[in-house]
């Protein structure tokens, strides 16, 4: 009877701890955070209240208010909580954290996405951005001037969310950029094809813009679209300016310079001395720097005393022909079809009475042996 007891005791300890272990294992499975990390509910029973607040150092009000909505809305959505980025924050209620002002906690608090970003993180720290944060300008744009926080969404969907992003420090780049054939394309139809301000700087590794070796480069950036005939054939723009341009006085020496001093500036024109940088126009808009009717003023920039002949007689991205650059094309040509096809008819000639001339001796020694 006693021996029956003790084991039916043991009976009920084995199943519960089983049903223990059971549930244990079953609140692990569904994802309920372990007890020592607070879930969202946590946090947000406080940082639901709109009122909730706090006053820095220097007596700005700051709103501690988050919408969760927002961040159920953004890309990390359900996918990061809010300990996935606040992964100092452990317990609750908090810490209190000294706070000097608003930009000094945006700038201590931005490196939590260094967290699960580190690539882009690292890409960030050398560039002109970084650069200026740590040595002159706090406003410099860090992660969250960008992209937000609670709230970050798709950076480059639509398209035109890019540029608005730069737009918000430097306004008057992106006014003058909406003017251009580029801008104009991107902000009035949404157009994929043209460039925005990352695909010219960079998106997280943007580089000081006014250097010697970023201008012997720039060539290679328009290249990049203008010499695909996929792209251009559809705005019927020549696919040959890059090669003409090559080919040119100008272009030759910044080839020189780009392999041999790229960090020596090359006065000789580049692709935007003649086009602009931000304001390109198409040629045929009468305020385009290469309008026919400004070409003198543009040439006139580097070239003193440059006049309409001086302009007339350049053959831009065409090649040389009898009606433009009439001294090249016939120096070309003379070269092509006469000075070449001459020399080879000469050289062959010449060989043919070599030969001749050979057999014969060598016939006639022949003949002096069998005798
Ligand atoms: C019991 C209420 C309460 C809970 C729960 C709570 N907070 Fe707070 N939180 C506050 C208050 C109050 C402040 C303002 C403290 C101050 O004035 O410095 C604050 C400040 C903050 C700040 C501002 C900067 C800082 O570090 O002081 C962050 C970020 C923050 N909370 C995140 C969280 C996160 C994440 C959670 C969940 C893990 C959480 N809070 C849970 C009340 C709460
Ligand atoms: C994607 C990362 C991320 C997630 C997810 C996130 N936070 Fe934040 N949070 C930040 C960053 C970064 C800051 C500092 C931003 C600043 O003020 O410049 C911040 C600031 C705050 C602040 C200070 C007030 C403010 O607006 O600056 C509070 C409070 C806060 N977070 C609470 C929460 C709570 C609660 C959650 C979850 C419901 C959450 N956060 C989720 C990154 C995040
Ligand atoms: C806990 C990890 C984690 C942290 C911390 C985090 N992120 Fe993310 N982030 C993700 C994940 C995961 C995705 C991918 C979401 C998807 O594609 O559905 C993502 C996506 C993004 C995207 C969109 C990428 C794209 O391809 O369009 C941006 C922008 C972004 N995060 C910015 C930030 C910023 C800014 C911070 C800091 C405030 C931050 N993230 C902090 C995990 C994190
Ligand atoms: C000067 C503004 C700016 C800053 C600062 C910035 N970003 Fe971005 N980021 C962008 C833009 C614009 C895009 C989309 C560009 C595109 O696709 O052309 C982007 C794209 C992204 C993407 C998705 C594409 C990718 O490269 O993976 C992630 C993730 C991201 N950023 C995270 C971050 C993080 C983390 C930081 C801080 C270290 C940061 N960004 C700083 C503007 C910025
Ligand atoms: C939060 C403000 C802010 C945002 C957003 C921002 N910038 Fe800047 N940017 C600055 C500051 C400040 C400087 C340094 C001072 C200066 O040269 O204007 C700078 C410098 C630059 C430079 C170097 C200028 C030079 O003289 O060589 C380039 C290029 C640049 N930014 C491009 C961009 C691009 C592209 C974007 C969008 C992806 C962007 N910036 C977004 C504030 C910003
Ligand atoms: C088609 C390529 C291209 C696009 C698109 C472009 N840039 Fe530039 N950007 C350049 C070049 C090339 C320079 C160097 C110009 C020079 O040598 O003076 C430059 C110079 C700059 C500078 C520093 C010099 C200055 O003029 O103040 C900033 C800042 C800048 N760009 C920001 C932007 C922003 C913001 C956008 C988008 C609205 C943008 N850029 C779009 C090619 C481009
Ligand atoms: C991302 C691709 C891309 C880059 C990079 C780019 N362009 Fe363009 N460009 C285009 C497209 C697409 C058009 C046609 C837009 C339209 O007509 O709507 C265009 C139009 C032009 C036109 C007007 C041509 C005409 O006859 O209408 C000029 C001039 C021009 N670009 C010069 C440049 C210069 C100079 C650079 C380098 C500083 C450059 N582009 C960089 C895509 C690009
Ligand atoms: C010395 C000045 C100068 C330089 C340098 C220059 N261009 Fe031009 N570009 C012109 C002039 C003038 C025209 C208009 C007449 C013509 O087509 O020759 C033009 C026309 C164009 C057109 C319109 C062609 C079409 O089919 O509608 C494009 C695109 C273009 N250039 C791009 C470039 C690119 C890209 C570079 C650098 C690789 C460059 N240009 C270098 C002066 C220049
Ligand atoms: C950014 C400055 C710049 C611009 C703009 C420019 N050039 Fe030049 N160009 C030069 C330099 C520098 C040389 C080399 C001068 C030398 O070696 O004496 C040169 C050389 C030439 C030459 C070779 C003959 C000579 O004088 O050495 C011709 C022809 C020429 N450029 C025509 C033009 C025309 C036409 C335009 C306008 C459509 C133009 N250039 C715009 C800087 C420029």
């Amino acid at each position: 009877m006693k021996r029956e007891s003790t084991s039916r005791l043991n009976i009920t300890i084995a199943a519960l701890a089983g049903a223990i272990i059971l549930t244990f294992m079953i609140a692990r499975t569904l994802g309920a955070a372990p007890p020592d990390i607070p879930g969202d509910e946590t946090c947000l029973g406080c940082h639901a209240a709109k009122s909730l607040s706090t006053v820095t150092d220097k007596g700005e009000l700051l709103s501690l208010y988050v919408d969760k909505a927002a961040l159920d809305g953004s890309v990390h959505g359900k996918q990061v909580g809010c300990t996935g980025c606040h992964s100092d924050i452990k317990s609750y209620p908090h810490p209190k954290r000294s706070m000097v002002d608003r930009r000094s906690f945006a700038i201590e608090s931005y490196s939590l996405c260094q967290q699960c970003h580190s690539v882009v993180y690292q890409k960030a720290l050398d560039s002109v951005h970084s650069q200026v944060l740590k040595t002159q300008n706090q406003n410099a744009p860090i992660c969250t001037d960008c992209h937000g926080y609670h709230n970050v969404v798709k950076p480059d969907t639509p398209k035109t969310r890019v540029s608005q992003t730069c737009a918000n420090c430097h306004r008057p780049i992106f006014d003058n950029y909406v003017g251009s054939v580029h801008g104009k394309a991107l902000t009035t139809e949404d157009n994929p094809d043209v460039p925005v301000c990352t695909d010219c700087h960079g998106i997280h590794n943007i580089k000081e813009a006014r250097t010697a070796s970023f201008r012997i480069e720039s060539p290679e950036v328009c290249a990049g679209c203008h010499t695909n005939k996929e792209i251009m054939s559809k705005y019927n723009i020549s696919t040959d300016v890059y090669q003409t341009y090559r080919n040119e006085f100008h272009g030759i020496t910044t080839l020189y310079y780009k392999v041999n001093f790229p960090t020596i500036w090359c006065y000789k024109a580049v692709c935007t001395d003649c086009h602009g940088v931000h304001d390109i126009k198409p040629p045929d808009d009468p305020s385009s720097s290469v309008a026919k009717a400004n070409l003198v003023n543009t040439c006139g920039k580097c070239h003193e005393g440059a006049n309409q002949s001086f302009t007339d007689a350049w053959t831009g991205h065409l090649p040389p022909s009898p009606e433009k650059g009439f001294l090249i094309w016939a120096a070309q040509a003379a070269w092509a079809w006469f000075l070449i096809p001459v020399t080879v008819v000469g050289m062959l000639v010449h060989i043919g009475f070599d030969w001749r001339k050979a057999r014969q001796h060598r016939r006639r020694e022949s003949e002096d042996e069998s005798r």
